[in-house]
């Protein structure tokens, strides 16, 4: 039996819904399977929690997490409770205290998605952006000074380390080399207004480069970019960003390949000394909670990558082909693409077109 152990975090709004139907997905698989058992403690730490109790989740949290083999997580942040402290409260320090310094994020078409841009199919449409996840323009550095006055002020510094830039970008080059990719990589900067962090941050992947001479490396402006991303997303491979900047371009990433309720997101300790956490996107969207029509997707997708980074590689590939045939076929699809099923019906036929693959 190859047994794995994940901790489940549904989380605030829309995140609940849609981690029951991936783990519905990880049950089908396991029944179809046989040899794979999941053992899975669920924890609600949410912004209900943080309303009883004061803060996200107990202060031995990370204890708490750290025996798991993986983390599946929906979304936190709820009206009521700051976004910044549900952040920081939660994702955060698991991101950072578990060291998940690679975060994963695939811009890919899938089959029966029409992309919004005119003329665009498959061929164009694939490629992983890599978002730094530990450091960069997300730090705690800084305060706030005369509050209430005339000379009120904030100030934060961003934190860029010659370790943190580059174990991110040796991460991003040896993905470009690895097998179906097409060793292309581009470096995402800004250093021509912010001439101290992003000129190191190039100088490095100059640096890094050299470890990879048949990697064909760019480095492009974040907001030339930006419209990349629309004009010829066919060029990118393996794009890699720093933590402001993956987080900005992977939602108009989400959006060129059918929008938020697809895309997934891993958080990678790729050591693999710390559990990783699998999560969509996509926020707690509290503007469709409890509609019952907030898409799976993005969820289930992330049980795929899950399954892949325990070793599961053709189960997490028949995940995949499962939810491309619900998708192709067009029948089991909630109304961001269009349709009118609910999530536990997009949940289900994603199950019953493993069973047909699988089964
Ligand atoms: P959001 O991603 O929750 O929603 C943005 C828009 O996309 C909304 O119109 C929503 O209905 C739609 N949408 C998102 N996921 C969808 C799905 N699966 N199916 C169908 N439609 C979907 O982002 P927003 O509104 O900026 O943030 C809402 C809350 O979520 C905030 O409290 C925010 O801090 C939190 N958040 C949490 C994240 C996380 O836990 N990783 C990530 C982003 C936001
Ligand atoms: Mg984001």
């Amino acid at each position: 039996m190859r047994e794995y152990s994940i901790a489940l975090i549904p989380g605030d709004g829309i995140g609940v819904d849609v981690t029951r139907e991936g783990k519905k997905v990880l049950d089908t698989v396991c029944q179809l399977d046989g040899g794979l058992s999941l053992q899975y403690e669920s924890f609600e730490w949410s912004c209900e929690y943080y309303a009883r109790h004061g803060k996200m989740m107990p202060d031995n949290g990370l204890e708490l997490l750290k025996p798991f083999d993986s983390i599946y997580l929906g979304a936190v942040g709820y009206p009521g409770v700051p976004d910044h402290v549900s952040l920081w409260g939660l994702l955060l320090p698991i991101r950072r205290g578990f060291q998940q310094y690679i975060n994963i994020r695939p811009v890919k078409l899938l089959r029966g998605i029409q992309s919004p841009l005119a003329g665009r199919g498959r061929e164009d449409l694939d490629f992983i952006v890599i978002r730094e996840n530990n450091e960069g323009e997300y730090s705690s550095i800084g305060g706030r000074m005369y509050e209430g006055t005339s000379q009120d002020m904030a100030i934060q510094s961003s934190v860029f380390t010659r370790q943190g830039v580059e174990r991110v970008l040796r991460y991003a080059f040896k993905l470009a080399q690895e097998k179906g990719r097409r060793k292309r990589l581009t470096a995402a900067t800004k250093s021509n207004g912010i001439n101290h962090t992003m000129p190191f941050w190039d100088e490095y992947v100059h640096k890094i480069n050299q470890e990879f001479p048949d990697v064909q490396t760019n480095i492009v402006h974040i907001d030339a970019l930006a419209a990349f991303f629309v004009s010829r997303p066919d060029v990118y491979d393996v794009v890699v960003a720093s933590n402001l900047f993956g987080d900005i371009l992977t939602d108009l990433g989400a959006a060129i390949v059918g929008g938020l309720g697809i895309a997934p997101s891993a958080n990678i300790n790729p050591e693999k000394n710390f559990p990783s956490m699998f999560e969509p996107v996509h926020g707690s969207a509290p503007d469709i909670a409890g509609k019952g029509i907030a898409n799976p997707v993005a969820a289930i997708w992330c049980t795929s990558m899950m399954l892949e980074h325990l070793g599961e590689e053709q189960l997490a590939d028949a995940v995949m082909q499962a939810v491309e045939d619900v998708l192709e076929e067009g029948v089991a699809v909630t109304p961001d693409l269009g349709g009118k099923a609910t999530t536990v019906e997009v949940g289900d036929a994603v199950c019953r077109k493993l069973r047909e693959r699988l089964g």
